[in-house]
């Protein structure tokens, strides 16, 4: 299969296969590995430039057929016959879909994440593909910004531990595997930073910031032996991400010693002449790649001039060297080499009953119960006799699939109207009503048809929120509210006197105060994805205890942004007897009579829902917290506990959180930082001791002098149900002078 090299697997190591072949290379070839074409349509030109071996990766073609014959005239018809990357976006699934990446951080449950991850890639490396763009690690902090949908939330250590699984499941044990694809951390660094929360805009990062929480699951994932990275659109300190030597060459390949393949952003590399760093194409593919960005994603601009660079001596063959190694490096991982056409099927499958029903566990797991009193939720299908289904969101078959699904089959989709035919008996009547013909929609026509169903009906469950198009990568939004005339669709049918149950289906977190405030019961799901109405069923009727957590702050209104839980403690930090509220200010009095603290006159200092909220349909207390010791060394291991016990009638999965706070440090520290999580499932009346190991290591951070440890001194520590609440307890960490 491989007519370029003499050395096969089995007696010879990647990095010499990798020499080898480098050695046998012309610099065009060299740069045409460095060039990723769009493949969607194969033009002659296309296959040709794969015959000249002047391209070495493609993105979005999808045809298995395709893709084999593409690799064919690679391997065959080129003079080194070196095989294709083939990429595609596969960011939450392929044709079945699992909850967006946020709603899959809102299950906190890394297993399912894991498990969702492989079969997105089963079902995508059929098609030949063996490359996506996927884990998006950009901690989002801003609900405006549309790809929020693609992040996984606002802090560094869950998106570490939830975008370690994605990597995990896509690259599997073995990426040679034909099920493997290689996953990509993106976008390096700081994208979700952008500023307004528009899409591209630039952002303003403090360096500490930069490393103490944008850059963490960065780090994470290429520990975990993530095989490539994207760099981000945007600029860090003046620098766009695509010229930025610092953080590539210096942070990611010589700090944390990553020996994968990284890529520019799509056209990013001519982009840094719009940014204002490069006069012209050639100066810009002369910064990007001596910053240490090995492919560029279409463009052109590396094929057009990296030759040329070399040939007119501005830029040493080294470079070029370098990068072809690392893309090299990544084929041989991916077995491409020795059997280039593993992956692909000639009669590929999807929608499995295994891939539905974990795309169901996710969907589930992910759903956030919001608020729930008077016994609303869960519904009792025993003894109902008909039930209400109105919304735009209650039989959307694409919308719930959410944002960046290419390839998602919205046939494959089950509605929460279908699942709710399906399951309850058919003793129920089900009264559906589209209420709004899409989530913008303002026309009115339909409300009547929505009012009559909710009267009829002993309950009605209101599905709303955003249609997948409203977030997303330039799909940002200034006002988070819900879109549309939602809120008047749910005014008209509190009227009607029936309980309605309001959920919500959006992309990111919207405010919702006015419905959240008069419903008894309230869901919220980030677009869960194929299953998303077998999942809701199961939550609604009370099969299965709500279990997902926030992961991102909810505001109450959009100007508090950015608002997020690990934020710093100020000079002057807001407590309920140092603020006051606009009603009770005296127009006319001196400025000194507020409280002079952090805070807003209409909206105080809390956000609606904090970090890591979400109710069950039972209660728990948290008592007795104990540490194995209040006082602990460098290297040493803090064991941390509490009692859990379920006080409730119901079965439930509690997700119990663990937080600490460096009360002084060198700079200054977050109020509090997630520093673990389990998922507890109790009976009634059932407790369990529920610990955490804290590594010292676990207490690092970028300090004043730019150095990376631990610091002696004062640390609280909470186990919680979310970053507002929990029982805690303090300790002491002695560094010995020399580190600390
Ligand atoms: C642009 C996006 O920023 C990136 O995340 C994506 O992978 C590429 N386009 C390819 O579609």
């Amino acid at each position: 299969m491989n007519k370029i090299t003499s050395l096969t697997p089995e007696n010879d190591s990647i990095e010499e296969r990798v020499r080898d072949l480098l050695s046998q290379m012309t610099l065009e070839e060299k740069v045409g590995q460095m060039h990723q074409l769009d493949g969607t349509w194969v033009s002659e030109d296309l296959k040709w430039a794969v015959r000249q071996g002047s391209v070495g990766s493609l993105l979005n073609q999808t045809d298995p057929h395709m893709n084999r014959e593409l690799q064919r005239i690679a391997i065959e018809e080129s003079r080194l016959g070196i095989p294709l990357m083939i990429a595609r976006d596969v960011i939450h699934g392929y044709k079945t879909v699992f909850p967006l990446p946020i709603g899959q951080a809102a299950t906190w449950n890394p297993s399912l994440v894991e498990a969702g991850a492989r079969f997105a890639a089963e079902e995508a490396a059929q098609m030949g593909i063996s490359w996506t763009f996927a884990p998006m690690l950009d901690i989002s902090r801003d609900p405006r910004w549309g790809r929020i949908a693609e992040s996984l939330g606002e802090d560094p250590y869950l998106t570490g531990v939830i975008g370690v699984a994605m990597t995990k499941g896509f690259q599997g044990t073995d990426l040679a595997s034909p099920t493997s694809i290689a996953a990509c951390a993106k976008h390096f660094a700081g994208y979700g930073a952008s500023e307004g929360g528009r899409d591209y805009n630039t952002t303003n990062i403090p360096p500490n910031e930069l490393r103490n929480i944008y850059m963490i699951p960065f780090k994470e994932t290429v520990e975990a032996g993530i095989a490539t990275i994207m760099s981000s659109f945007s600029d860090v300190d003046g620098m766009p991400a695509h010229a930025h030597e610092g953080m590539i060459r210096g942070i990611l390949r010589e700090e944390w010693q990553f020996d994968g393949l990284h890529v520019s952003d799509w056209d990013a590399v001519r982009e840094l002449c719009t940014h204002g760093v490069a006069d012209g194409e050639r100066g810009a593919a002369k910064m990007a790649a001596e910053a240490g960005i090995n492919v560029e994603m279409v463009g052109g601009a590396y094929e057009r001039q990296l030759a040329g660079l070399v040939h007119g001596g501005s830029m040493d063959i080294e470079t070029i060297d370098d990068a072809v190694t690392n893309i090299l490096r990544t084929k041989f991982r991916l077995g491409l080499f020795d059997d280039p056409y593993a992956r692909i099927k000639e009669t590929p499958e999807f929608g499995s009953p295994e891939a539905l029903e974990a795309a169901k566990a996710a969907a589930t797991e992910s759903i956030v119960l919001l608020k729930n009193e008077m016994g609303a939720l869960p519904l009792k299908a025993d003894g109902l006799k008909s039930v209400a289904v109105i919304g735009p969101m209650a039989d959307a078959p694409a919308e719930q699939l959410g944002t960046w699904v290419f390839d998602g089959d919205p046939a494959l989709s089950v509605t929460p109207l279908q699942a709710i035919r399906d399951a309850l008996p058919e003793t129920v009547t089900v009264h559906h009503a589209q209420g709004l013909r899409n989530t913008i929609n303002r026309e009115t026509d339909l409300f009547d048809d929505a009012v009559a169903a909710a009267t009829r009906s002993d309950i009605a469950i209101l599905f709303i929120g955003e249609d997948a198009i409203l977030s997303g990568e330039a799909h940002c939004r200034a006002d988070i509210g819900l879109p549309g005339i939602q809120t008047e669709l749910f005014n008209k049918l509190i009227e009607t006197g029936t309980r309605i149950i309001p959920v919500i289906i959006a992309g990111r977190p919207l405010t919702f105060s006015e419905i959240a405030d008069q419903a008894d019961a309230l869901l919220f799901a980030f677009h869960p994805g194929t299953m998303t109405g077998p999942a809701l069923f199961d939550v609604l009727f009370g099969n299965v205890s709500p279990s997902g957590r926030l992961p991102v702050t909810f505001p109450t209104v959009v100007g508090q942004v950015p608002i997020y839980y690990n934020h710093k403690n100020t000079g002057r930090p807001a407590s309920p007897d140092k603020m006051a509220h606009i009603e009770e200010i005296e127009v006319g009095a001196p400025q000194t009579s507020l409280g002079m603290s952090s805070f807003y006159l209409d909206e105080g200092y809390k956000p609606r829902y904090p970090f890591g909220f979400g109710l069950t349909y039972s209660h728990f207390s948290y008592d007795h917290i104990a540490l194995s010791s209040g006082h602990i060394h460098a290297g040493e291991t803090l064991l941390a506990s509490a009692i859990i016990t379920n006080n409730g009638q119901a079965d439930a999965t509690e997700t119990v959180q663990l937080y600490i706070r460096d009360l002084v440090g060198s700079i200054t520290r977050p109020v509090r930082e997630l520093k673990g999580f389990k998922k507890v499932s109790l009976h009634p009346g059932e407790s369990a001791r529920v610990e955490f190991e804290l590594q010292t290591e676990d207490l690092a951070f970028y300090r004043r002098d730019k150095s990376f440890g631990c610091e002696t001194g004062h640390y609280h520590l909470w186990i919680g149900p979310n970053a507002q609440e929990g029982i805690w307890a303090e300790f002491w960490l002695d560094i010995p002078a020399q580190e600390g």
